[in-house]
């Protein structure tokens, strides 16, 4: 449910001081929990504000891929928050949006949603090129995951960002600490789950330069929109993909060997392991790229050979066979599906 104070907050994004009621501007901005003094703003040209007692309230995501566009419908369907859902370009994050749109309809459809919850959390999501996140008071980066990519994206949010804007990555297993020391300010991992806006899990990942406030800050962010905040130290895979990512390697190396097919290898997990989905189906769901980027990252940065990623996963990647992105994995999909679920 959205809070008065927030809907009042939120009429006030973007608009200029000349635009405020005289009623209102002539005392305070009157939020949820805090009275904001106007008299701090009367002297800009435009009054953003988004900030709420502390709490950020406009939200940056970068990629509007099956993980932005779930964070971004993660964080729209709270009190309080706007969303700038970017990509490479509008069309891009458009796209994203659309399908955050049809996840919401679905939702109101099974009953799970009011129709003005699903238009609230919609009209709470913009969309633009990354210069869109300037005035985000956090940005995510979700793009594709690679390192070179990644460094590009931070550095061009260095230029466009305020110094106070907190800068996270919902990289998989890449380095926070590489990240932090190429645009020189801390940056912190924010790892969310797939699908985004069901999944309860976040690791915050601290990276070397990266302050013990800004861990607890962003755990008290996964708070606030509901998800179960765990702290890690920055590694490879952190901790959820240094056990699942190897796992659905395996999954592919035992199918590699025709011991069993991918169903019975699914059905195996589910049933003798307590699984709610086999390591086939789930490595279809992250997609098998993000899995085998994942256990590059783990292999490369171990030496281990545990990790080598399976040339099956390899070849199907280099084929195309992503997974339910795009239509096909280890097993098929009817239609595209971005969201994975
Ligand atoms: N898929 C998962 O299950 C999962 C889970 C957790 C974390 N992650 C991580 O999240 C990140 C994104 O993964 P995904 O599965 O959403 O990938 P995806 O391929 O679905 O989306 C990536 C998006 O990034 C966009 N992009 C590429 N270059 C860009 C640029 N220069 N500027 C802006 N946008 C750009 C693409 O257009 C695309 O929309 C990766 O780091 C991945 O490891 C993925």
């Amino acid at each position: 449910m959205k809070d008065s104070g927030n809907i009042i907050l939120r009429l006030f994004f973007n608009r200029t001081v000349s635009e405020i009621p005289a009623s209102i501007k002539k005392n305070n901005l009157q939020t949820g929990k805090d009275v904001i003094p106007l008299g701090l703003f009367g002297n800009l040209a435009t009054l953003r504000i988004c900030m709420n007692g502390g709490k950020i309230v406009k939200i940056g995501v970068i990629g509007a891929g099956t993980m932005g566009s779930g964070i971004a419908q993660a964080f729209s369907v709270c009190a309080g928050y706007e969303v700038v859902l970017c990509d490479v370009n509008k069309d891009y994050a458009e796209r994203g949006r659309a399908g955050i749109r049809a996840a919401l309809d679905k939702l109101v459809e099974k009953g799970k949603m009011t129709r003005t919850a699903a238009d609230a959390a919609a009209a709470a999501i913009h969309t633009g090129p990354n210069s869109a996140a300037s005035d985000c008071g956090l940005v995510i980066e979700a793009v594709l995951e690679n390192m070179d990519l990644k460094k590009e994206i931070f550095k061009e949010l260095a230029e466009i960002c305020g110094p106070d804007t907190i800068f996270a990555t919902n990289t998989s297993s890449l380095s926070i600490t590489e990240l932090a020391a190429c645009v020189k300010r801390p940056v912190v991992g924010m790892h969310f789950f797939n699908p985004a806006p069901v999944m309860k899990l976040v690791e915050v990942v601290a990276g070397l330069f990266t302050p013990p406030e800004l861990v607890s800050r962003v755990s008290a962010i996964a708070l606030d929109i509901g998800k179960t905040p765990v702290e890690v130290k920055d590694s490879a895979g952190f901790l959820v993909n240094r056990m699942l990512a190897p796992m659905v390697n395996e999954a592919a190396g035992i199918l590699a060997e025709g011991l069993a097919s991918a169903p019975d290898i699914d059905t195996a997990m589910k049933l003798g392991a307590n699984h709610p989905m086999g390591p086939l189906a789930l490595g279809d769901l992250i997609g098998l790229d993000v899995c085998l980027a994942v256990m590059e990252v783990l292999y490369s940065e171990s030496g281990d050979p545990k990790y080598r990623p399976h040339p099956l996963l390899r070849k199907m990647v280099r084929g195309g066979l992503l997974g339910r992105k795009t239509g096909r994995g280890f097993f098929e999909y009817q239609a595209v599906d971005k969201k994975g679920c």
